[in-house]
């Protein structure tokens, strides 16, 4: 695991953008796992920023989103659909029949699983992933307890992880209880994964991820299996401070 040390969220967001770009300019088929929550906003605008003034190209890159709540429509605002294409896709020009985000109002959802996760593999793979990190280790929406091995399912949220993202909604009972979120095993077939932690509220997760134990009570560990995982962490992260 490489850990890049930068100052701050501003820094990190630079950062993580230059490599996703560099990355775009090598390979302008990227296929490319994207991710939600407050982390990666700051590297969305920034590849907006960068778009605009340099004109990279998105044409040709497909993306795959992590996960989504279930019962919420992409319509609404509190979606993960919904924040992509506010927080991104409409800001860039990429075909917005190759951005993919699990659905999470399909009747058979355990189905919806199964065909995202297949959808993944017919396009030989995510290339590079982008991952934010839950304070208790979750990513994705795989919450502790997760098998390493597992493919996309449904997950039944973890109190912490609704209080944590409640923020975003009107009242508590309206965060949604249950998620549909790509595997632990299907993340670690990422053939690049880049990993962003800002804020002291991550300050306990960036040392149990770099010190602690592989455990799936800590889902992130595993990527200390992972040969090709960046992390990019601000002072806050890494320090409390
Ligand atoms: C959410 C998302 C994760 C995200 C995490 C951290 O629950 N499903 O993909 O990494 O929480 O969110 P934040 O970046 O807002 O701290």
């Amino acid at each position: 695991m490489k850990i890049i040390e930068v100052e701050n969220y501003q820094e990190m967001s630079k950062q993580a953008a230059q490599y996703i770009i560099e990355k775009i300019k090598k390979q302008p088929k990227l296929k490319l796992g994207l991710a939600t929550g407050g982390t990666p906003v700051g590297l969305y605008q920034k590849l907006i920023e960068d778009h605009r003034e340099n004109g990279t190209d998105y044409y040709d890159v497909t993306t795959f989103n992590l996960d989504e709540y279930i019962g919420l429509q992409g319509t609404d605002p509190n979606s993960y659909r919904y924040f992509m294409n506010d927080q991104l896709f409409d800001h860039i020009n990429i075909q917005k029949e190759n951005t993919f985000i699990p659905s999470g109002v399909k009747e058979d959802s355990e189905q919806e699983a199964k065909d995202y996760e297949a959808t993944i593999k017919s396009y030989g793979g995510i290339d590079l992933q982008i991952l934010g990190i839950g304070q208790n280790g979750h990513i994705g929406f795989n919450e502790p307890g997760t098998s390493f091995e597992s493919a996309t399912h449904i997950v039944q949220l973890a109190t912490s992880t609704r209080e944590a993202n409640a923020r975003y909604f009107a009242r508590m009972e309206d965060v949604p209880t249950k998620a549909i979120t790509m595997g632990i095993g299907t993340i670690m077939k990422s053939k690049e994964i880049l990993l962003l932690i800002s804020g002291d509220s991550k300050t306990e997760a960036f040392n149990r991820l770099v010190n602690g134990e592989i455990d799936p009570h800590f889902p992130a560990s595993i990527l200390r299996k992972h040969p090709g995982v960046t992390v990019i962490a601000d002072q806050a992260a890494r320090l409390g401070v």
